[in-house]
């Protein structure tokens, strides 16, 4: 095996642009957004919080390292949010705000009409989907458009495209992402909870000859053994990763597999019926809520090692497998969007809506801090 990395390093824009204009992040008393804010303030960019709370933005500014007195946008739905974004004119907004099937079209849409630059963190077929659809937009205004900045997507996509690399088009793709991350203590949130419900929901998918097909959430259980000895189950989920996978290799059999998908038989015997109950309105808004409310005590990672994984086979029986190795999966997601965030101020974007590895290459997810070993 091989491996390649570096640790740390800021990636040069194509254009060797200097910083301009704001940076919005919406969220940014979230986990994820305090992470990203604390990065980018430490790259000397122009942070401004959005929220719905100026108190608690004002306490999770100072802890990010933000100016006091920093310039604060206070809006509580994406519609606002976007209302803010035309008059304002920022000129990237990162979105880690969540419930992205609804949130990130409104806010990308906002972003398109003023010709700025938008990124978020999404992992779901929905919600991956709509941001991709707005290419054609995004590409006519100028504006580049980055879905799934976070480990799930970037981990897997990039060893894909990794492992493609001057290579005809494979037969067969299959993707797992097994993030290790330590649990904070306090409530999970509603952006969290939205996406446990959404994918209790959604089932699962795959590409079936080239076409997206219903599957089985939890389908094709394995054990992984990575490759520094540790080990965990993945399962089939529908996920960014899939459509992500799909479109780097462009090969048409391709299925996606998470450690967060059920892997025991009985709860992959009712997980079926929890997301027909689940995909009731009311239910769905009830188990987000209470979700949302449920508080949970801070926890070590579960492994030193997040990774990212695939295989590849083509049609002559060739196959190939590689991994990214990346430490803490929250940690790794917010490297992932701060160094996207970093790009697009300084114009180094190609217009039109990607994932991350499709924007920058795969090189992208060695500068975040994670390393390729590969066979
Ligand atoms: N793709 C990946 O690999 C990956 C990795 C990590 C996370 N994620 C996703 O990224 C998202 C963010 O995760 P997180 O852990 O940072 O979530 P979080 O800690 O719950 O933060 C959510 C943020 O959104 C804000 N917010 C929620 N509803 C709002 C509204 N109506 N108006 C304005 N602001 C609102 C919250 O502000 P308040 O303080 O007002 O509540 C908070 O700042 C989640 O959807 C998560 O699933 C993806």
């Amino acid at each position: 095996m091989s491996e390649t990395g570096r640790t740390g390093g800021t990636f040069e824009a194509t254009d060797g642009g200097s910083p301009d204009g704001e940076v919005w992040i919406v969220g940014a008393t979230g986990r994820v957004g305090r992470g990203v804010a604390a990065r980018l303030a430490a790259r000397g960019l122009r942070v401004v919080p959005v929220g719905r709370s100026r108190e608690r933005m004002s306490a999770a500014g100072a802890e990010a390292g933000l100016p006091a007195g920093v310039r604060m946008v206070v809006a509580d739905s994406a519609e606002r949010i976007a209302d803010e974004v035309v008059r304002e004119r920022p000129r990237v907004v990162v979105n880690t705000m969540g419930a992205y099937a609804a949130t990130a079209p409104v806010i990308a849409r906002a972003c398109v009409s003023v010709g700025g630059h938008y990124v978020d963190q999404a992992n779901d077929v929905i919600a991956v989907q709509g941001l991709l659809a707005l290419h054609d937009e995004a590409a006519r205004a100028g504006s580049t458009l980055v879905t799934g900045a976070g480990f799930g997507v970037l981990a897997t996509e990039a060893v894909v495209a990794k492992l493609c690399e001057e290579r005809p088009v494979p037969h067969r793709v299959r993707v797992d992402s097994v993030a290790s991350v330590a649990v904070e203590a306090g409530a999970l949130g509603v952006a969290l909870a939205t996406g446990i419900v959404d994918t209790l929901t959604s089932g699962g998918r795959r590409y079936d000859n080239g076409r997206l097909v219903a599957s089985r959430l939890g389908a094709d259980p394995r054990r992984l053994v990575f490759p520094d000895g540790t080990s965990a189950k993945s399962a089939g989920v529908a996920s960014g990763e899939l459509l992500a996978a799909r479109a780097a290799s462009d090969a048409p059999f391709v299925t996606a597999a998470s450690s967060l998908a059920p892997t025991s038989p009985l709860l992959r015997a009712v997980v079926p019926l929890l997301g027909r109950l689940l995909s009731v309105p009311a239910l769905r808004r009830l188990a987000v809520d209470r979700l949302g409310r449920v508080t949970v005590k801070a926890a070590a990672r579960p492994r030193e090692h997040s990774w990212g994984h695939a295989v590849v086979e083509w049609a002559d029986g060739t196959r190939r497998e590689g991994w990214l190795r990346a430490g803490e999966g929250m940690a790794f997601t917010t490297g992932v969007t701060a160094t996207v965030t970093d790009l697009l101020v300084r114009g180094a974007g190609r217009p039109g809506a990607w994932t991350p590895a499709a924007a920058f290459g795969h090189d992208l997810a060695t500068t975040a801090g994670g390393t390729f070993v590969l066979d």
